[in-house]
């Protein structure tokens, strides 16, 4: 059987993606950023997954007002960088996972989560940045990719409850999928930024903190958390990190923090990053 190996969160910003494709990663501003990533870079290559399941949210660039799914889920062979104003990201074609996004698809949906099922879409910085953080800039990526989109962005998202309910629904989906496979998830977006309206620039650390330490040791009562508390405490794209609570519903009720690191700021946003393990 399939086997969920490990958990891991990390924010996006499209400048990241910027400063990784121009070779600016070891400039003053950035190095900070991405020294944080570099025991995770090596972690990677130790525990290489076959498949991330990677939870994400577009940015108006495969769906916007013409179409919003709450959660989508990526069956397809394989997808390309959004041409996000500047042309698509210069990075490799990511290669899907077809037969165990089916697999996902069919048994979350039996289990009353309503899935919207996609075969052919482009992925914007939200799943090409984090990708990148994780695994540099290899000339194919090192292991296939389920995207798993979450709509975050046009009112209103899923809670935080319905995310870590549907997180342990794809637990259970994942281990009763019959091959000898490890599998990672990802939950991405956050931590707190603001990026309009007369609070833009807004970061919250002390929020941002907490949120760490709940995710890891309370994430039932953290799931309880209403969309208001994100807005005031992280802001109005603060509200990404429920998509970390997928993640963490899918992990074991006790998890063991591998890494951690927090970098204010990149661009408008405090970027965190987390590996767990269960047990
Ligand atoms: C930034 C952050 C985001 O989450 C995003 O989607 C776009 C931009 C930023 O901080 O610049
Ligand atoms: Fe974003």
């Amino acid at each position: 059987m399939a086997r969920l190996t490990a958990g891991i969160t990390t924010s996006h910003v499209p400048a990241i993606g910027a400063a990784i494709d121009l070779g600016k990663t070891q400039e003053p501003y950035w190095k900070p950023l991405f020294d944080g990533y570099e025991f995770s870079k090596k972690w990677m290559t130790e525990n290489m997954p076959d498949v991330v399941f990677l939870v994400y949210n577009d940015h108006a660039s495969a769906f916007d007002l013409s179409n919003i799914p709450t959660f989508a889920i990526g069956c397809g062979e394989s997808y390309e960088s959004t041409d996000e104003g500047w042309g698509p990201r210069p990075i490799p074609t990511v290669k899907g996972a077809p037969e165990l996004a089916w697999h996902i698809r069919q048994s979350v949906i039996q289990d009353d989560f309503d899935l919207t099922t996609v075969s052919e879409m482009t992925v914007d910085h939200g799943f090409t940045v984090p990708l990148s953080l994780l695994f540099g800039q290899p000339a194919e990526w090192p292991c296939l990719v389920i995207p798993f989109a979450v709509n975050v962005i046009v009112y209103p998202p899923p809670s935080g409850r319905r995310c870590y309910e549907l997180g342990k629904s794809i637990r259970a989906a994942i281990e009763s999928f019959d091959a000898d496979l490890n599998v990672q998830i990802w939950g991405t977006g956050g931590m707190s930024h603001q990026l309009q309206g007369p609070r833009a620039g807004l970061i919250n650390t002390d929020f941002d903190m907490k949120y760490f330490d709940d995710l890891i040791n309370n994430p039932d009562k953290l799931a309880d958390m209403p969309h208001i508390d994100y807005q005031r405490e992280a802001g109005s794209e603060g509200i990404e990190l429920v998509m970390w609570l997928i993640m963490r519903g899918a992990m074991d009720e006790k998890v063991r923090e591998i890494h951690r690191h927090y970098h204010v700021p990149a661009s408008s946003t405090a970027v965190g990053h987390l590996i767990l393990e269960n047990g």
